[in-house]
């Protein structure tokens, strides 16, 4: 890779005051790496905030900001650090915190070997590394890393088996063999394939021709059944293939289960799914109980047909607000799983397997060819799976849950407002004057007009995706 300093760099730094005691607090950069030009800020304020939260209250930490500068061209960390030292080192140490429950120990030795290099480094060794370890949480996080890799060396690192069930409608499973897409399988894993369109057996020698001979193959037909109120067929989706492993498998479950899709990328990045495979390998994962796999969030929703589903499937009144991540893919523990008795889960693949009929009324845009071609209790599942598996109806996002090893607790999507909405003046500023002068009833105008905008149409986290 090479950078290409001289020519198309701008490097700009917003001081607002320079002297030895006071850092500029935003960043800008701009860089190119061959054609690709990149440009991003940061705040150094924001940055010591929340990582000082991160240490002393486990709030979210700042994991994005600090992969920003542990793999900013050197050239810039050393800008970098001089302009903000305290920010460039403990954006090492959080990530070696980080890298202990998913990479080499080496990596994370060698995050705190720079941390500590640039601390003994002439330009800020004395009054600068003196400001950092008193503005900082400098310490703290030396002794994180310290003490969680004791954790793991007393036991905390555990060998893990694990299954991966998938329910297969002619997805092309190559992705389960391909180490750029899936860089490591866990010692001892078993993947369940639970074909539901009707194929054949002969997925399982496609799939076993590229997977490494400690993965065992599992094949079951799971065909979907038409809906008794309706007689149509109706799409049950991974419900009955969740359920069915759960209920069949209960009392032979690996120490994590992944359910995911046929094609799990059309909803959870692969950097995630790899992370997880990685922590697992590893062992050190051995205390993670429920991590929910889908990358965008769900709007937390209530309406009567979900809630009569959730007092079915759980036998107690609901709170009216179920708040998760898209798209029914995640790990559990075999703990969790057998913390419901098996008759739950019994119950549970009642109400998807054609026993219950489909009654659920369909209001809006449903995506389905036919009312009922994909059944409701399946689809409202997906905004319960983490109840299933005994988390609280509203699941905290993997960045503020505490439960979750650090390694998992990346921030989610972000929002990218259009440049003119960058400052947070702009629409506070120039919207006011603005919705003054368009007035109401033009407003109202526009509003109530019914305009066709065409047939709707789903677009998946996946689409498009190149690597
Ligand atoms: C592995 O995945 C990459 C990225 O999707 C793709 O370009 C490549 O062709 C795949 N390799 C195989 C052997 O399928």
């Amino acid at each position: 890779m090479a950078y290409c300093l001289a020519t198309c760099l701008g490097f700009t730094i917003l001081r607002s005051a320079i002297s030895q005691a006071t850092y500029p607090s935003e960043f800008r950069l701009d860089w190119c790496v061959g054609d690709q030009c990149f440009d991003h800020s940061i705040s150094a304020a924001q940055f010591q905030m929340r990582i000082k939260a991160y240490y002393q209250e486990n709030r979210r930490p700042p994991l994005r900001e600090a992969f920003f500068l542990v793999t900013l061209p050197p050239a810039y960390q050393r800008e970098m650090l001089l302009g903000c030292p305290g920010m460039v080192v403990l954006a090492h140490l959080l990530l070696a915190e980080s890298r202990l429950y998913t990479h080499d120990l080496s990596e994370s030795m060698e995050l705190v070997a720079r941390a500590q290099g640039m601390m003994e480094s002439p330009e800020i060794a004395g009054v600068h590394a003196e400001g950092v370890r008193k503005a900082w949480p400098y310490q703290t996080a030396l002794d994180r890393v310290e003490s969680t890799l004791a954790w793991m060396d007393a036991g905390g690192r555990q060998k893990l088996s694990t299954d991966i069930v998938l329910p297969h409608c002619r997805e092309d499973l190559s992705w389960l063999g391909n180490s750029s897409l899936l860089q490591t399988m866990p010692y001892r894993t078993r993947i369940f394939i639970y074909e539901k369109c009707g194929g054949d057996e002969s997925v399982v020698q496609q799939v076993s021709a590229f997977l490494p001979s400690n993965v065992q193959l599992v094949y079951t037909r799971l065909d979907d059944m038409a809906d008794p109120a309706t007689g149509l067929s109706a799409r049950r989706d991974e419900c009955t293939a969740y359920l069915s492993h759960v209920v069949h498998h209960f009392d032979n479950l690996a120490d994590l289960t992944l359910f995911l899709h046929g094609d799990p990328s059309d909803h959870t990045p692969f950097g995630l799914l790899n992370l997880v495979l990685r922590g697992i390998a590893l062992g050190t994962f051995s205390k993670l109980d429920f991590v929910h796999l889908g990358a965008p969030r769900l709007v937390a929703t209530y309406n009567p047909c979900q809630d009569d589903i959730y007092q079915r499937a759980f036998n107690r009144e609901s709170q009216h607000r179920l708040f998760t991540y898209c798209c029914s893919q995640f790990a559990v523990s075999k703990r969790r799983i057998r913390a419901r008795p098996l008759v739950e889960y019994v119950r549970m693949l009642q109400l998807v397997d054609g026993t219950v009929a489909d009654t659920c009324q369909r209001i809006g845009p449903s995506y389905e060819k036919y009312a009922g071609q994909r059944l409701s209790h399946c689809f409202f599942l997906e905004f319960m799976w983490h109840v299933v598996f005994g988390e609280d109806d509203e699941l905290p996002s993997r960045a503020d849950d505490t439960t979750l090893p650090v390694a998992l607790r990346l921030k989610d999507n972000e929002e990218h407002p259009p440049s003119m909405w960058k400052s947070y003046m702009t629409p506070y500023i120039g919207g006011h004057a603005a919705f003054e002068q368009q007035g109401h009833q033009n407003w109202l105008m526009h509003f109530q007009m019914n305009l066709d905008l065409g047939r709707p149409i789903q677009k998946n986290f996946g689409d498009g995706l190149t690597f």
